[in-house]
């Protein structure tokens, strides 16, 4: 084989195309990626999952110094910011999570090739950029990912009208943030500025936050954000926003229609969803097909219409979360390697890293009621866990919803501390097509936050030991 034909070349360094690459040279595939950031990993290691967990992390821990300490006894002197140094720390995760991808290329020998990746023909990659050169491959996987949805009429101008890019980057606290979108990105980067003194305002078109989560969850998280400060304006639409140098006037109404009002901000983020990104892929002259709102489309095996090009993660659309994309990855590679490569989309969790956290997997009450399926819920809340009393996060719930007849699990909702960690036994068990009382059955150590979902799950046969 010469130097650049591969049996794949995968078009897009994120979580789904880096993992792809990795499985499938496992496999012994001649593989190269394609990614034309200069960094791996994709959104999420630069400017998505990474960089706003670190800055989650770093203002959780100035804001219990400031706020939280004193109540176990710890007593800290004034509590200041240094806001470069947190962007410093941020910045170093970064770096080091993308160059740990590099290595483990070298390590698997996969090719990394730097620049912009166009498909010509089936079968032909051209790239433009550092490493500039013809592909051949066997197959093409396009990992293109996606992008920030545009407000219509807005120009982000990653200042004053910022995208999550714009945020995890801001050169110092603003004083207002509006955040259009009362979404995922929308809700933890306003934790990351309210904590660390901004006024958050959450202008959400819907009339609830967090649309996609149970409406229990929602309701609650809304409660507890407001109590750490955040107003929210739900059924609300923003019509404009009018920028004058470093301020902001964003004008709202009522989606409904009504009155209409004007809000002052010196910065307003914009986190209304995401959108597939293709452009300068070369898609629409070997007539890979795109469905409506963009995403390439696929078969269940990954396979676009075109023979030999395939499509994963973010720009084939269903969840955009950077686990989902790694599945798809692993599953093509070993598709294309002649194995039997599966995703099973009904069992992939979601966390929301705001504080407390919210977990979620499979149905919710509502999709259940819905879909016409009878079902039992078991709840538990964190009052009522002694670890979570000792931590004083008592905040939130455990919800598991199981099938009213064989008790199998359908869905987990969780909002407390942790609650992203503590999810993972209840993907497991969805995964091995648990019943509720396997979960119940199960020994849970104790003291533990863990015990909340064994207590979840008797609690779905009405027989809680302790509430
Ligand atoms: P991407 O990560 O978008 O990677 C695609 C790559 O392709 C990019 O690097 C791009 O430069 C490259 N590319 C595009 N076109 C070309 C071309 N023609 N040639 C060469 N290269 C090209 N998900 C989670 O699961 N957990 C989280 O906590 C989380 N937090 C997030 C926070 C934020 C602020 C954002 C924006 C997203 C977050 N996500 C999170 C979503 C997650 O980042 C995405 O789901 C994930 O990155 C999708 O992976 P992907 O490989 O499909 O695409
Ligand atoms: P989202 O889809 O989670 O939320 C967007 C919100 O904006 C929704 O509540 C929607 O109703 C609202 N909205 C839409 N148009 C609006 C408008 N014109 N005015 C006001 N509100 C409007 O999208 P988000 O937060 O931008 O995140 C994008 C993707 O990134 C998500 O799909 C998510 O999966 C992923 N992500 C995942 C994270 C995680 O797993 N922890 C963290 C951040 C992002």
């Amino acid at each position: 084989m010469s130097e650049n034909t591969f049996d794949v070349v995968i078009i897009g360094g994120g979580p789904g195309g880096y993992v792809a690459a990795i499985r499938a040279a496992q496999l012994g595939l001649k593989t190269a990626c394609v990614e034309k950031r200069g960094t791996l990993g994709g959104t999420c290691l630069n400017v998505g999952c990474i960089p706003s967990k670190a800055l989650l992390s770093a203002s959780h821990h100035f804001h219990a110094a400031g706020h939280e300490l004193a109540a176990f006894g710890v007593k800290v002197g004034k509590v200041e910011l240094d806001l470069g140094a947190m962007m410093g720390h941020k910045d170093k995760v970064v770096s080091d999570n993308t160059k740990g991808i590099e290595f483990l290329f070298k390590k698997n020998k996969v090719t990394y090739i730097v620049g912009a990746g166009e498909i010509t023909a089936p079968g032909q990659v051209k790239v433009t950029g550092k490493d500039a050169k013809t592909l051949t491959a066997k197959h093409i996987v396009i990992a293109t990912g996606s992008d920030v949805t545009p407000l219509p009429g807005v120009t982000i101008d990653e200042e004053v009208i910022v995208s999550s890019t714009g945020a995890l980057a801001l050169p110092k606290v603003p004083k207002h943030l509006v955040v259009i979108g009362g979404g995922v990105i929308g809700l933890e980067l306003a934790t990351v500025w309210g904590r660390l003194g901004t006024k958050i305002t959450v202008v959400e078109y819907l009339d609830r936050i967090l649309p996609f989560n149970d409406g229990e969850v929602s309701k609650q998280m809304q409660r507890i954000l407001a109590k750490q400060g955040m107003e929210f304006k739900l059924g609300t639409k923003v019509t404009g926003i009018d920028k004058k140098g470093k301020k902001a006037t964003v004008s709202v109404e009522p989606a409904a229609g009504g009155k209409a009002e004007t809000i002052e901000a010196d910065c307003v983020l914009v986190a209304i969803g995401r959108k597939p990104y293709t452009d300068g892929l070369g898609l629409d002259k070997v007539g890979v097909a795109l469905d409506k709102r963009g995403f390439v489309q696929i078969d269940g095996h990954f396979k676009t219409n075109v023979p030999g090009i395939y499509a994963i993660g973010d720009v084939v659309g269903g969840a955009m979360l950077a686990h989902k994309a790694e599945e798809e990855g692993v599953a093509l590679a070993e598709i294309l390697a002649g194995q039997h490569g599966h995703v099973n989309y009904d069992v992939i969790p979601a966390v929301v890293y705001t504080w407390p956290e919210v977990a979620s997997v499979g149905k919710t009450e509502e999709q259940l009621k819905a879909e016409g399926i009878a079902y039992k819920a078991g709840k538990f809340p964190f009052t009522a866990n002694g670890r979570a009393r000792s931590m004083n996060e008592t905040d939130g719930f455990v919800k598991i919803l199981a099938d009213a007849t064989t008790d199998k699990v359908l869905g987990a909702h969780i909002v407390g501390p942790n609650a992203g960690d503590l999810l993972a036994e209840v993907v497991l068990a969805m995964e091995f097509g648990a019943a509720a009382e396997d979960i119940a059955r199960t020994c849970h150590s104790h003291p533990g936050l863990g015990e909340a979902v064994k207590e979840a799950a008797l609690a779905v046969d009405g027989r809680p030991l302790h509430t």
